[in-house]
Order: C-alpha cells, then sequence, then structure tokens
C-alpha cells in the first residue's frame, strides 16, 4: 500500500507528549483505543508508549462483557497511582464499558482518575483533558449521544490492507445475560453516504480488505440521503463491493433473528463477501434460548445455516456459545453439543457464564457447580477444537485467494495473510507483495494457522 497517502497525523517528535494506552476486550474496543489515539494525536500531538514511566497521559479502555472487570480495573488503577504520585502532572483516564457503568463513582473510588469517558464520548477525550486541567477536577461525561462520535473524529487513517469500519454503535436486543445494551446505548446507525465516504478513502490509502463493525451489525439501518429510505448491511455489502480497490469485505458481529433472506442472498451474488460467516448461537437448548431472550428457536438458527451453506459451499461458520447459564442441565448441553455438529461450526469462542450486575439473568437461581459447567465447557472447546483442525486439514490442496497483509510474526522472511474463510496462512513471498492478493497453495495444516505457497499474484 501507499503509505505517503496518508493524511496527515502530526509526527511524532522527542517533544510530543506521550500516550499510554492498554484496552482489552472486544473488537469494538480495539477500534475504539485505535480512534482514541488518533483523537489525541491530531488535538494535542500525542504520541503512543509502550513505557508508562515515561506518559503523560494515561489511558484505561475497558470491556466488562465477561470478566471480573472493575476488578481488574481498580488492580491497574493501583499501580497507576505510583506513577501519578511520582508526576502529579500526570493525566489518568478510564473510558469504555466499566466507564460508562462506574461513571463518577469510578473517579470517586479510586481517587486517582482524572476522566471518564463512555464508548460514545471518545471523541470528547480533547475537551475533557482541558477540563481536567483548568479545573483540576475530574471530568466525566458517559452519556450516548445519538452517533455525535463519528462526525468528530479525524480523517480514518489506514494501518495496512485490511480496516475495520464502524457502521453502527450499541445494541437494543437486551438479551438477559448481557451488559452490551446498558453500557453501549441503544442501536444507532451512521448514515449510509458517511460509511462510504470513509470506506472509499481508506481505499484510496491502499485498503483492499474492509471489515464493517457492529455489536449488531446485521441491524443496521442507515439512511439514505435525503430520500428517508434506510438501506440495511445486505445492500450496503454491496454499495461497498463497488468502490474501486475494495476486495474483500467482511462484517462482526451479527444476530440471526436479523440475519436476513438479503443478507443470505449476499453470499449467492457477491463474491467479494468472505467465506466467513460469525453467527452467535449461544445455546443449542430452546428453553435456554428462551430464557437468554435470544429471540429464536434451535430449529430457526439451523435452518438460516443451511440455506446459507446453500449457495455459498465450502463457507465457515464460526459461532459464541456461553456454558453454565442458570439451571442449565445435562439435555440443555447435550442440545448445544448436538447444534455444534448440525451446523457444522468450524471454529467458536465458548465462554463460562458469567453474572453481569444490573442483568436480568444475574437473579436467576443457579444451580449448576461450577466443576461441573468448567468440565462441559472443557468437552465443548475440544470438540470444536477437533471440527476446527478438520476444516484447516480439508483446506490442504486447495489454492485461495490470500491478502498479503504483513510479515509473518515467527519467520521475516515469511509473509502472512488470510484465505477466504478467515484462516491464517504464511508462506514466502517478498514483503513488496504487502497489500496484493496473490494465490497461495495450502501445503500443511498447524494447531492455529496454515501454511502455503505461492502460485502466482492475482
Ligand atoms: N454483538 C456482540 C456480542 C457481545 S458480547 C459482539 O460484537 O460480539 C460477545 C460474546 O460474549 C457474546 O456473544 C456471548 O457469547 C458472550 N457473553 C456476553 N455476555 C456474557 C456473560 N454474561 N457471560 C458469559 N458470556 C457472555
Ligand atoms: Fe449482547 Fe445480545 Fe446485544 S449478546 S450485544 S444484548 S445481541
Amino acid at each position: 500500500m501507499s503509505t505517503n497517502e496518508t493524511p496527515a497525523t502530526p509526527a511524532a517528535s522527542p517533544a510530543s507528549p506521550k500516550l499510554y494506552l492498554i484496552s482489552w476486550g472486544c473488537q469494538m474496543n480495539e477500534y475504539d483505543s485505535s480512534k482514541m489515539a488518533d483523537v489525541l494525536a491530531q488535538s494535542h500531538g500525542y504520541s503512543r508508549t509502550q513505557n508508562p514511566e515515561e506518559a503523560d497521559l494515561l489511558l484505561l479502555n475497558t470491556c466488562s462483557v465477561r470478566e471480573k472487570a472493575q476488578e481488574k480495573v481498580f488492580s491497574e488503577l493501583g499501580r497507576w497511582k505510583e506513577w501519578k504520585a511520582a508526576n502529579p502532572q500526570r493525566v489518568i483516564g478510564v473510558g469504555g464499558c466499566v466507564a460508562s457503568q462506574e461513571g463518577e463513582a469510578l473517579s470517586a473510588r479510586a481517587g486517582v482518575v482524572d476522566m471518564v469517558f463512555g464508548p460514545q464520548t471518545l471523541h470528547r477525550l480533547p475537551e475533557l483533558l482541558e477540563q481536567t486541567r483548568r479545573t483540576q477536577k475530574p471530568a466525566v461525561d458517559v452519556r450516548f449521544p445519538e452517533i455525535e462520535k463519528f462526525d468528530h473524529l479525524p480523517a480514518p487513517r489506514a494501518e495496512g490492507p485490511t480496516a475495520f469500519v464502524s457502521i453502527m454503535e450499541g445494541c437494543s436486543k437486551y438479551c438477559s445475560f448481557c451488559i452490551v445494551p446498558y453500557t453501549r446505548g441503544p442501536e444507532v446507525s451512521r448514515p449510509l453516504d458517511d460509511v462510504l465516504v470513509e470506506c472509499a478513502r481508506l481505499a484510496e490509502q491502499g485498503v483492499r480488505e474492509i471489515n464493517l463493525l457492529g455489536q449488531n451489525v446485521n441491524a443496521y439501518q442507515g439512511r439514505m440521503g435525503e430520500t428517508g429510505e434506510f438501506c440495511d448491511l445486505a445492500l450496503l455489502i454491496h454499495y461497498v463491493a463497488r468502490i474501486p480497490g475494495i476486495d474483500r469485505i467482511h462484517y462482526t458481529t451479527s444476530h440471526p433473528a436479523e440475519f436476513s433472506e438479503a443478507l443470505i442472498a449476499a453470499y449467492a451474488e457477491e463474491p467479494k463477501l468472505a467465506s466467513y460467516l460469525h453467527l452467535p448461537v449461544q445455546s443449542g437448548s430452546d428453553r435456554i434460548l428462551a430464557a437468554m431472550k435470544r429471540g429464536y428457536t434451535r430449529q430457526q438458527y439451523l435452518d438460516k445455516i443451511a440455506r446459507v451453506r446453500q449457495v455459498r459451499p465450502g463457507l465457515s461458520i464460526s459461532t459464541d456459545i456461553i456454558v453454565g447459564f442458570p439451571s442449565e442441565s445435562e439435555d440443555d448441553f447435550a442440545a448445544t453439543l448436538d447444534a455444534v455438529e448440525q451446523a457444522g461450526f468450524d471454529a467458536a469462542f465458548s465462554f463460562l457464564y458469567s453474572p453481569r450486575p444490573g442483568t436480568p439473568a444475574a437473579n436467576l437461581r443457579d444451580n449448576v457447580p461450577v466443576e461441573l459447567k468448567e468440565r462441559r465447557l472443557a468437552l465443548l472447546q475440544a470438540r470444536i477444537k477437533q471440527r476446527s483442525d478438520a476444516f484447516q486439514q480439508a483446506l490442504v490442496g486447495s489454492t485461495q485467494p490470500v491478502l498479503v497483509e504483513r510479515v509473518s510474526r515467527k519467520n521475516a522472511r515469511q509473509m502472512a495473510g488470510r484465505t477466504p474463510q478467515n484462516r491464517t496462512v504464511n508462506f514466502d513471498a517478498p514483503a513488496s507483495l504487502i497489500g496484493q492478493f496473490v494465490d497461495v497453495e495450502i501445503t500443511e495444516a498447524m494447531p492455529n494457522s496454515l501454511r502455503g505457497r505461492m502460485v502466482r499474484v492475482s
């Protein structure tokens, strides 16, 4: 890709103030973190450092979906307290989902926090920074101002041939176990034109693959100009596919209830749509699905999977599964294992249920012993691993179009990229091919990646 066309971010000079930023959690959080760094580079010339000792500003971008996130935040802040004591001019900020849950309480409890901001107010970081410096008091903004964030972010900056583009925020599904609707607010979509302009700008900087991002991305309803009409995810995919330079499209994460006929049809009609679908099922038991308030039955889910497989043979399908939801019985768990086989998942993220304060499920009686939950999770993960290995093995001998993304982590002479099924493959090639699609013959399946031999530049 041509890095010299990247829009100006103030260059890091030894004198520029330093930002130390750590984050954990989902892809949305990763995306938000990179935007925070961009906002502060533009407003105050901050450059990032990996060394907290030399930082002027320390930011913690948090996620509370599954973890005991509050505890993690407070233990991190305990360490940061010493750094601040060493240099009281240092500013400390906490953002993300824990911030939006805890708000003012966070700055009061921790005693060291100068700024608290939510996922929807990160664009206001420069103002919060000025405010806390002026008043010498914590500055807090954890509101959900409707999509204002995107209008205030710096121009998108490509960091390689693949890029994330956030197209909607929040979730209005209120699954009984999930904290996201409370911390990220209701679903709000960006207008279609804004999304397309961002994709086009990234394409001009050499981006070849776009991952459309949202907590509930197939609920996307983007306003189309002044027409009063709305664009859904399927139509958006068709538009993005028409942008010159964009040759592969992913989207994350979708909800089965809104996995529409139009989206299924997109797999038949749009070859640029990757052969990879992440569609969280959570459980294979109808009783548990109802208790989770997921809004679909096991059969409805499996029917959709069957239809999309019909139009896109070879599709890789991954999922999210929660093990040990309150009252989950042996039969419920067996139904989940069976659904894994029926759906033919070749990858999955599986988690032990973790009660999130403030969610309806947190009040349910839970009679399942933790050892039993852990045994079930281990069994499920072993099954998934078998399926994943078999899927990778089946790719051996085939030739796949691969986007060359970066130098391989293990071997500097090799390049790494991904197949249309979202599998990482390492192969010998010159770094000058980064940003191009090449055909790679898959020669070997490793535990978490593939090895291959480049056949030709496509
Ligand atoms: N749409 C979101 C899903 C939110 S959280 C996304 O972008 O990924 C991601 C996954 O975490 C969920 O699909 C679910 O499997 C898991 N999860 C959410 N709340 C949980 C909880 N309380 N306990 C365990 N796992 C949970
Ligand atoms: Fe959470 Fe359910 Fe939304 S899992 S993000 S409430 S779709």
